[in-house]
């Protein structure tokens, strides 16, 4: 409840002010994007209780006694969007070496701003993938026990990596320091013995790397890190204890083990080829392929303290990647909306819808990726990413028709989270 009365300062919208009658809200709207059919549907009625969607109807709006009635006319309403990776607990300007002077403290206190900054961008859920010191966890408990505002989070804690990997250890600093990440395992017992104790520590799914990266010091995209004996120990933990994988992977070889060890969710993917897409597609393994974050790096990366190596690494690996997105699309390849917002501005998340389509994606289709898609990636079918009886009422509205002009999602004028309001223009 706390946050209702501070959304609703922030917002000045009085008619949700009475927290006690805030049981049964009424939803109505000019149109509601059917996501799953790509086509509007006229003069929505969303019936909302205890901050699940009960009924959905068009037409008329029913009269109940004590309801709160939230009136978008002239607006188009959708599910609220989930982004499947993101860092909140990192910053666009905080590059390189400047990453060496944020403790995780301060990062966390940086992701309390981060997760508002999303959710009044439209993002009702993210995947947070990557976080020092369970910053993320810390994160998530604060939102869902209502002291801060954010998106619903499914966080990874520290991500599980080899010694001088792009996961968990960090390559800047030089020997005499002896600085050894939080969660470098080596190994597959090490690798399990991670699992199990970010496990301990509350993470909703684990993140680990199979190759190198982009921002690392010293890591080459293309070659692999773990075996996959490894990888199908970290897994196959994992998935005793209910928990997804999400393997960042850049090249082929690393995508190919990961996918052999059975991790649900390739992150990146800019290298993926035929074995990979085919391997993806029989294990339903999901891609999230970050492909609008190469436009900040090249554009302002420098600026922002990004080392000389990963701009080089970068211009070898976003154009390829893009290539890739509409090849793996084409085949079939399942896609969900990951940005890898953190490493570019929190709330810049839907610039990345836009370039889906240029990609070949339809509006739809890029819909679909950022909710009913990534709902199934997260093990949330009916739970998230949809309007429909059951479902949190987590819904957001534009003007005008996004399945004409997708990048409307850069600019979105309501939210609601649960059924309670956090932005309304
Ligand atoms: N976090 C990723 C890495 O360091 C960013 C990759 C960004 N580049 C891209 N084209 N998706 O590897």
């Amino acid at each position: 409840m706390k946050f209702v009365s501070l959304a609703l300062a922030a917002t000045a919208l009085a008619s949700l002010g009475s927290a006690a009658h805030a049981d049964t809200v009424i939803l109505t709207a000019d149109a509601m994007v059917d996501v799953e059919r790509g086509r509007l549907v006229d003069d929505p009625v969303i019936t909302i209780v205890d901050g699940v969607i009960e009924t959905v109807t068009s037409g008329e709006a029913p009269e109940i006694d004590g309801a709160q009635y939230v009136d978008l006319s002239g607006q188009t309403i959708l599910p609220g969007l989930i982004d499947m990776h993101v860092h909140l607990t990192s910053d666009h300007d905080l590059h390189g070496y400047r990453r060496l002077s944020v403790s995780d403290e301060r990062a966390t206190i940086s992701g309390v701003v981060n997760a508002r900054t999303t959710l009044m961008a439209g993002f009702t859920t993210v995947r947070n993938v990557g976080a020092g010191s369970f910053g993320d966890v810390a994160l998530r408990d604060a939102i869902n026990e209502g002291d801060i505002a954010g998106p619903r989070m499914f966080v990874s804690g520290p991500p599980i990596g080899i010694t001088g990997g792009h996961c968990s250890d960090e390559n800047l600093l030089p020997p005499e320091y002896q600085s050894v990440g939080e969660n470098v395992a080596d190994g597959p017992w090490a690798a399990r013995a991670a699992v199990r104790k970010n496990r301990k520590y509350g993470v909703d799914m684990i993140k680990t790397c199979s190759t190198g990266g982009v921002l690392s010091k010293g890591t080459k995209v293309g070659a692999p890190q773990y075996t996959v004996e490894e990888l199908t120990a970290l897994t196959d933990e994992a998935h005793s204890h209910g928990l997804k994988v999400a393997s960042h992977a850049h090249g082929a070889e690393g995508i190919v083990n990961a996918l052999k060890a059975g991790v649900d969710t390739i992150e990146h993917a800019s290298f993926i080829d035929d074995e990979g897409i085919e391997l993806a597609l029989e294990n339903g393994a999901f891609l999230s392929m970050d492909i609008y974050v190469t436009e900040f790096i090249l554009g302002e990366g420098e600026a922002a303290g990004i080392l000389p190596e990963s701009l080089e690494k970068e211009r070898k690996v976003g154009e390829i990647q893009r290539e890739n997105f509409r090849k793996a699309h084409a085949a079939g390849a399942k896609i969900i909306l990951g940005t890898d917002a953190g490493v570019y501005p929190h709330g810049d998340n839907a610039r990345q819808l836009s370039r889906m389509v240029r990609f070949g994606m339809t509006p739809a289709e890029a819909l679909r990726a950022a909710t009913s898609n990534a709902a199934d990636a997260l093990g949330q079918i009916g739970s998230v990413g949809v309007i429909a009886p059951k479902a949190h009422a987590d819904i957001i509205a534009v003007t005008g028709n996004p399945l004409a002009d997708i990048s409307l999602l850069e600019t979105v004028s309501f939210v609601m989270k649960e059924g309670k309001v956090y932005k309304s223009n």
